[in-house]
């Protein structure tokens, strides 16, 4: 019987691959407080995960704009699951009261997850554009490049409607010739078009299995934003945000913002 390989003639294949020892480098905390591990290694789990589904929605749109609806379903059921467990992780940080927050809370200093630019790409990517929200990256070029360029470039949502425009929805020239860069107007057409969809609901009709798994996306990714904001509710109050903001009244407006709006607002009509 044969047993694993022990000897490597260098680096360790696994390491190579996966550079966890690169990733075990990266965990700096600013106190001495035990309990900010796991707020610093949660915080780093969650922007892998959103790197993650950043990189599942630029697929989904490369497979939207070759018109192959059945395999941008593929990464879209991919990133529902990812999300499922981006949400799970803010099962650890369910300890924290507030009094272990303030422990190293001041350490952070004007720290904040406000200032992550992968969730601003990810947020970009799901239509929810606010050109104010990169300006704090300015001085990061590589990045303020990155996310200028996230900005004007269409979202999910604007493949969606230029694809149901190729096929012969009445979408006007208003939503598939609009400026990327604002944020996205809800269209009665485009609502009009997913009620239509929705008419032929068999498993086989792969437009309104589109629907359902960007349903799916947009609901896990608005879960994530809520479970935040309990967390933040549950660790700090009202107290304002060390990015600045006034916090929770802050993220609550913030969460307001809907993802893929027509495929909700149909509903009412279906
Ligand atoms: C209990 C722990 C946490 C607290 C108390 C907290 C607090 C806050 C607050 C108050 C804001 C509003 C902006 C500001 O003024 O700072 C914010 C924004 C944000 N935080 Fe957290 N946060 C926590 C955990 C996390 C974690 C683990 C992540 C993952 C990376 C994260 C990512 C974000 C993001 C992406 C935003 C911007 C949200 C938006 O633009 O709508 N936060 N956070």
């Amino acid at each position: 019987m044969s047993g694993p390989i022990l000897d490597f003639p260098d680096q360790v294949p696994y390491d190579a691959y996966v550079h966890a020892s690169t990733l075990h480098s990266l965990q700096q905390p600013l106190s001495k407080d035990p309990g900010e591990m796991s707020f610093l290694m949660v915080s780093q789990v969650m922007e892998l995960w959103f790197g993650l589904a950043c990189h599942e929605l630029r697929e989904t749109q490369r497979l939207l704009r070759e018109d192959d609806v059945w395999g941008a379903i593929a990464p879209l059921r991919r990133i529902k699951l990812h999300l499922e467990g981006l949400v799970a992780a803010w099962n650890g940080l369910r300890w924290m009261t507030p009094s272990d927050f303030n422990r190293f809370r001041a350490q952070l200093g004007e720290a904040s997850g406000f200032q992550s630019a992968m969730y601003r790409h990810l947020e970009f990517l799901l239509g929810l554009k606010n050109e104010a929200l990169i300006r704090p990256f300015k001085r990061q070029a590589d990045l303020y490049q990155d996310l200028t360029a996230a900005l004007a470039a269409p979202s999910v949502w604007d493949d969606v409607t230029a694809m149901l425009a190729r096929r012969g929805f009445e979408i006007p020239a208003e939503v598939t010739d609009r400026d990327h860069t604002r944020e996205y107007e809800p269209s009665p057409q485009v609502e009009r078009a997913w009620v239509e969809i929705y008419r032929d609901d068999r498993g086989d009709n792969p437009l309104y299995l589109l629907g359902e798994a960007l349903t799916d996306v947009a609901e896990a990714f608005g879960d994530w934003r809520y479970k935040h904001l309990t967390a933040v509710q549950r660790t700090m109050g009202n107290k304002p945000g060390s990015g600045g903001s006034s916090g929770a009244a802050w993220l609550t407006r913030s969460l307001a913002r809907v993802v893929f709006a027509e495929l909700w607002s149909a509903r009412t009509v279906i």
